[in-house]
């Protein structure tokens, strides 16, 4: 995993990530909840994750990947616990959390819809059909829906440029993506959203 946070993420998300990030690693560890059931941040869930990688500082990576697949995002107080059950820094656990772009410091959406703007699926007409999943689930790229349903992304090349325009909803490839294949693709995952 070598990618880069670039620049998909809103304005918005990057001053909150600064605003929350490793300039509050000064303050001490937030302690989370014992709860693993409820959906919420839990310190036995980091527990069991760290034990998997037997307490190493070197597997941080994997451990916030697994973290990271249990909550969908990675919350505040999971990167402190993590920081606290491995013995690194919280600084340190943060600033690998916030740089790659596959870890989200944000809530995200139970579905993820991410639309290539490369260049290749630009000249194909993305931009067209990242506007067309802007205004079906009603949220500009970078946000996740208010129901927590949706996430949209945009991203600069999926490496997969002979389908452009090329979609990935839920890590399904939807390649020569067209508004009509857009609906499709929608209603089979939430048949309410199509009106
Ligand atoms: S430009 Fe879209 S997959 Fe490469």
């Amino acid at each position: 995993m070598t990618q880069k946070k670039g620049n998909g993420r809103t304005r918005a998300g990057k001053d909150a990530d600064r605003k929350a990030g490793p300039s509050s690693g000064s303050l001490p560890p937030r302690r989370v909840r014992g709860g693993e059931d409820s959906g919420s941040p839990g310190a036995g869930v980091v527990e069991r994750v760290v034990a998997k990688h037997h307490g190493r500082k070197r597997a941080l990576i994997p451990i916030l990947q697994d973290l990271q697949e249990h909550f969908r995002w990675l919350p505040p107080e999971v990167l402190d616990e993590v920081a606290r059950q491995l013995g690194l820094p919280t600084a340190h656990v943060w600033s690998v959390a916030t740089f790659y772009r596959s870890f989200s410091l944000e809530p995200r959406g139970r579905h993820t819809c991410t639309v290539c703007l490369g260049t290749a699926c630009h000249v194909r007409g993305g931009a067209a059909i990242l506007e067309h999943f802007e205004r079906r689930l009603g949220i500009p790229a970078g946000r996740t829906s208010a129901d927590g349903e949706f996430t949209l992304e945009r991203v600069n090349c999926l490496g997969a440029c002979a389908l452009a325009p090329l979609v990935v909803v839920d890590g399904e490839y939807h390649g020569q993506m067209t508004e009509t294949k857009a609906n499709d693709v929608l209603k089979k995952i939430t048949p309410r959203k199509d009106g």
